[in-house]
């Protein structure tokens, strides 16, 4: 069950793919009822759908699955209209493909996508896209956390070209666009979405006041690049989480800007 519509004729319905909602399992939530806090901000923000990412190397599947049943029965009983389902967010390290082949780690609601990240402190490489062209061959389809947060891509966002073209999900943060991680990681992330290597965005929620961003920065990108790629992030968003492919766009080697914002920033 994806928890969404079945029909949204509107397209209006947001999902966040990831959100470390679960109480007391990683370094999001620290509580049930900070955890209620945070899926009723999220019922406020327009969202329907929660996918509870806890980070996989500290709650392993079967916590996360029986965290999820339990927060779901919680938020019902507290008569939140929000749905939940299960993922995690993994660490792109050399434990991740036996895990995957295992089944000890967990896509993102059921489906083939698989959240991934690179740590900070570990650095970009080619062992990286390796380990991500890896996985699609076995069944994955990554989706990679964040990317305007790695130092490479900050210097370099061409390094995003090749693992956008293969299909891997580029999925940044509603707060990078609103200025939470700073300036560089604004600017960053501001490239990604005008040059199309930003496919979805996503609260990374670890606190009250983060889940209400996601509608505010897809309007961020709607005032960057314009509505129709707002839509297409929220509609992308969906199909995920019901488990369908997306499409991708072919990326930009220039940013482009909407023609009023460009004629008023000359
Ligand atoms: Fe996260």
């Amino acid at each position: 069950m994806s928890g969404l519509p079945a029909e949204d004729q509107t397209g209006t319905a947001l999902v966040d793919l990831h959100c470390h909602v679960l109480p007391a399992v990683d370094d999001g939530a620290v509580s049930l009822g900070e955890a209620l806090a945070m899926l009723s901000e999220a019922v406020d923000a327009g969202i329907c759908l929660v996918v509870a990412t806890p980070h996989s190397d500290r709650c392993p599947p079967e916590s996360a699955r029986a965290a999820v049943a339990e927060l779901r029965a919680q938020a019902a009983a507290a008569g939140l209209g929000v749905e939940l389902a299960v993922g995690a967010e993994c660490p792109l390290d050399v434990e991740l493909m036996p895990a995957w082949q295992a089944g000890r780690v967990l896509p993102l609601a059921g489906s083939a996508y698989l959240l991934v990240e690179l740590r900070a402190g570990f650095f970009w490489s080619p062992a990286v896209s390796d380990l991500l062209y890896r996985l699609q061959l076995e069944g994955a389809i990554p989706v990679l956390a964040h990317p305007e947060r790695i130092p490479a891509v900050q210097q370099d966002p061409s390094l995003l070209e090749p693992l956008a073209r293969s299909g891997i999900v580029l999925q940044v943060n509603a707060g990078s666009l609103l200025g939470r991680y700073g300036s560089r990681v604004r600017r960053t992330v501001e490239t990604l979405v005008e040059r199309d290597l930003a496919h979805i965005v996503a609260s990374d929620a670890h606190r009250v006041g983060e889940l209400c961003e996601l509608p505010r920065a897809l309007d961020r990108i709607a005032e960057l690049v314009g509505q129709e790629t707002r839509q297409a992030m929220i509609a992308r968003a969906q199909q995920i989480a019901r488990g369908l492919p997306v499409d991708l766009p072919e990326p930009r080697t220039r940013r482009r800007r909407p023609l009023l914002v460009r004629w008023f920033r000359r």
